[in-house]
Order: structure tokens, then C-alpha cells, then sequence
């Protein structure tokens, strides 16, 4: 019975390489309208940014990064020698209060923040470091039109944040203002997506790189693409000839005209707070996939399969968002032969005492199989970059998020993926983990913003 059920649910969750063409392939063309025009499913943001760095910029900045699962303020000093950046930063954690608050509570959070690490991390009182007037890099990770490199208002809100009276406003405007507020003498200078300050940041040790790529709490790219395939472009000539597109891919396929879609993946989205929306973004990133693994796990138990004796309403898999994606990772971390971990894990954390070595597998299959989906839509969607960029030869994808960093064999499974799609290798596209980089980039924009 357990190689029929273990069969079922393959079947719900794999993805053929033909399905997965087909996925690069209506990328592609989503990519292109977007280009066009305004309002079509993938966004395709210019983001103002039309250099990458060249390793020469210098200069001491602050960068804001609100990015999945946390909030970060880093001073970054670009040196003269070009060698590096050094930083310093502190993290605050964003409650669930503030991303279903107001406006004026989120920003004014922001503000509070900037004066606690200057007096922790760097020591200054407010007094002083007003006395030398300092610039920002902000970056926000959501959809933001952007109509100047420092400026740009939030389109729709997407990874569970709800905040009133952002959606439609300037989100460096509603910033200067809670400066303003707390007598704080700072201007930001660049607003970012992280995807592009994880692009910019990794470009500035590594040339070779043309994108960045989030797969964390959310998911998205960002790439460098040629002023002359932007026809809504209305901005003006570019000089270097080149911008930077935040694709917002989160949003894909919300028509399901592709991805073949699970009762669990409907169910997921019917209960999230932004139904129909960020479609591709809820099959593959940290926010949604371990509650796809829930449904599935929920449904096993549900039509007793696994766990007959144990009680659902008792367990934390009944709770909405209670099996963690990290939950995922350990879950498939665990090589043992009687699945040892997992059943710690069952016990300490699901209340679920009794389970069978065969149940356990069950679970683990459900984990590798939603991880697996998630890493080759990934793939599908790294895959219509470099054809969009006509890099096949070669080029280096920056990736950042905790997807990405911890789940694993996420990257593998994503390098298979990709050899399945174009026939090519490692060897030619390199995934290179950028860590944290996105608040360096964002620094860097603001820099490159001054010359
Ligand atoms: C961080 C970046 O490292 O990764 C952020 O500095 C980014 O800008 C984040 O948003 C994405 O990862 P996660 O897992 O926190 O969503
Ligand atoms: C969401 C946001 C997007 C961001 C991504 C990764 O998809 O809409 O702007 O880049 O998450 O953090």
C-alpha cells in the first residue's frame, strides 16, 4: 500500500521535462509583454539602475534592507583600494503587529531602528551623526513602480504583509517622513529590490554576473537587459544602453495556463491572503512550502493512510503555517536508517508518538517531492533568464534567500534541472551563493548614484 500511496503522490507533484519547457517557454513570453507594456503578469520593473559597479566605488553609506524574514540596518564602507566592502549591521525582527499594521507604525520602525544601531553598533548619538548628513540605500522587497532611481510607490503587497496606506505611496516618501519624525538627518539616495542589490552587490567582485535571484521567504529575479527591448521604456536615453529589470516572477503563471496545479497548492492559495496572486511565488518559496507538505501530509492522515491512531486536532500539522519549511530540511536532512530525527521531530514538535518506519517515509517523500517541484519551477524560471540574456555560454546567477542557503540539495536539484533544460552545466552557468548582499548593493546603488 505504501509504494501505491508513495506513487499517487508523485504523481501529484512531478514535473515533466516537457512541462518544464513549456514553463520556460511561457517565462519567456510573459517576459516580453511585460517589456511592452504596463500591467501584464510579470511586471518587468525598470529599476533605474543602468551600471553595475566597477569595483572603484568608495564612500560610507547605510543601507536599510527589508527583505523575508528580516529587517536590517548595515553601515557599509566601500574602500578606496576597491578590495572590498566592510559593514556592520543589526537585525530586528518584524512582528506579525507590524506587517498587518499601519503604515506609520511600519515606517516609524524603520526610524527607531536606524537610531538604535547607530548608538549600539556605531556608537553615535543621534546629535552626532546628524552633524554628518548621511546617505541611504533602501531596499524594499515588493513589487514598487519605480518613477526615479530613489523613488517608487508599492504596487500590491505579496510574502503575508497586509500594511494599510503603503499600497499607491512613495515608500521613500513615507521613510523621510518617519526621519523626519524622529529628527533624523539621512536621505535615501537609492531604492532597491533585493534582487538587484543582489545582482549589483556579487557584480562587484564578479563581473560575469547578469542576475540576481531571490529564493527565500519570497521569490523573484532581477537581470540585466538592453534599453532597446524595453519598448515601455519612456525614460529617456541611457547611456550605457543597459538596465537592470526586476522581473517580480513571483507573480507567474496566475492565469494556470502552465504549472499543473495540486488540490493542495489550491487549497493553499484559496486560504492565503492574497488569493490568485504570486502563483509561481507559493510553489517555490519559504513562506508556502511547507504548508503544501502540510496539505499533503494532512490529506495522508485524513484518509488514514498514515498516523490512524494519533489525533489531527491535537497536532500542530492542524494549525495553518505550523510545519515550518526549515521543518522540510531537517526532514530531508535526516539519512538514517529508521528515520530517527523525523521521529523526534514527529514527537517533540507534531505530538505524533506513534509512527511506523513506513509513515515516516511517507513524510520524508512528501518533503523531497515538494522540494523538488519547487527547485525545478525554479530552474524553469533560471532557465528563461539566460535565454532571454543569450548567456547560454556563460554567466554568473547571484542567489540569495533561505530557500536557497539551507534547504538541502536545493541548488542540485536545480543544476539537474537546468542540464535537463538547455544541456547546460555548472560549468557554464554558475549559481553563486551572495549572502546578505543586497544591503551592500543597495549601498553600491546609492554610490554609483553620485558619480
Ligand atoms: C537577505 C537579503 O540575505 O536575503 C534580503 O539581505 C533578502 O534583501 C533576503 O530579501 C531573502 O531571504 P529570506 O529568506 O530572508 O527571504
Ligand atoms: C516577493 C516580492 C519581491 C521580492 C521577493 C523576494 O516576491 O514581491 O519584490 O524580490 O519576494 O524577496
Amino acid at each position: 500500500q505504501t509504494e501505491y500511496i508513495k506513487k499517487r503522490i508523485e504523481a501529484d507533484f512531478t514535473i515533466s521535462r516537457e512541462t518544464l519547457l513549456r514553463v520556460t517557454k511561457q517565462m519567456l513570453i510573459e517576459m516580453k509583454r511585460g517589456l511592452q507594456s504596463d500591467g501584464q503578469t510579470l511586471k518587468m520593473i525598470p529599476s533605474f539602475v543602468t551600471n553595475l559597479p566597477t569595483g572603484t566605488e568608495v564612500g560610507s553609506y547605510l543601507a536599510l534592507d527589508l527583505g523575508g524574514s528580516n529587517f536590517r540596518v548595515c553601515e557599509i564602507l566601500l574602500s578606496s583600494d576597491g578590495s572590498r566592502v566592510r559593514s556592520r549591521q543589526k537585525k530586528f525582527v518584524i512582528s506579525e503587529d507590524l506587517k498587518q499594521g499601519t503604515a506609520e507604525k511600519l515606517f516609524d520602525f524603520f526610524a527607531e531602528a536606524v537610531g538604535i544601531f547607530l548608538k549600539e553598533v556605531l556608537g553615535e548619538s543621534t546629535d552626532e551623526f546628524n552633524a554628518e548628513h548621511k546617505k541611504l540605500g533602501f531596499t524594499f522587497s515588493f513589487p514598487v513602480q519605480q518613477t526615479a532611481l530613489n523613488k517608487g510607490n508599492l504596487m500590491v503587497w505579496t510574502k503575508g504583509f497586509t500594511v494599510s496606506g503603503v499600497v499607491g505611496k512613495d515608500v521613500v516618501g513615507l521613510l523621510q517622513e518617519a526621519f523626519k519624525r524622529k529628527n533624523l538627518k539621512i536621505t535615501a539616495t537609492a531604492l532597491v529590490n533585493d534582487t538587484v542589490g543582489t545582482l549589483v552587490s556579487h557584480a562587484y567582485t564578479d563581473p560575469q554576473t547578469n542576475a540576481g535571484v531571490i529564493l527565500g521567504t519570497g521569490t523573484n529575479a532581477a537581470y540585466v537587459e538592453l534599453v532597446k527591448n524595453i519598448p515601455k521604456w519612456t525614460g529617456g536615453p541611457v547611456t550605457s544602453g543597459k538596465m537592470v529589470i526586476n522581473t517580480e516572477w513571483g507573480a507567474f503563471d496566475e492565469e494556470h495556463t502552465v504549472i499543473p496545479f495540486t488540490k493542495f497548492d489550491k487549497k493553499l492559495d484559496r486560504a492565503s491572503n492574497n488569493p490568485g496572486k504570486q502563483t509561481f511565488e507559493k510553489m517555490i518559496s519559504g513562506l508556502y512550502l511547507g504548508e503544501i507538505a502540510r496539505y499533503a501530509i494532512v490529506d495522508l492522515m485524513k484518509t488514514g493512510y498514515i498516523f490512524k491512531k494519533e489525533s489531527l486536532s491535537e497536532s500542530l500539522l492542524s494549525k495553518p503555517y505550523g510545519f515550518e519549511t526549515a521543518y522540510m530540511s531537517r526532514i530531508e536532512r535526516d539519512h538514517s536508517k529508521d528515520l530517527s530525527d523525523i521521529n523526534a521531530l514527529l514527537g517533540d514538535i507534531f505530538k505524533i508518538f506513534n509512527s511506523s518506519l513506513e509513515e515516516r517515509s511517507l513524510v520524508k517523500r512528501v518533503c523531497e517531492l515538494v522540494g523538488l517541484r519547487a527547485a525545478r519551477l525554479s530552474a524553469a524560471g533560471i532557465a528563461a533568464l539566460v535565454t532571454k540574456m543569450n548567456k547560454l555560454d556563460g554567466c554568473t546567477i547571484a542567489i540569495d534567500g533561505s530557500v536557497f542557503e539551507h534547504y538541502p540539495h536545493f541548488g542540485n536539484r536545480m543544476r539537474d534541472a537546468l542540464f535537463e533544460l538547455l544541456g547546460i552545466s555548472a560549468e557554464n552557468i554558475d549559481f553563486a551563493q551572495a549572502r546578505d548582499g543586497s544591503g551592500q548593493g543597495a549601498a553600491l546603488i546609492a554610490a554609483l548614484a553620485e558619480n
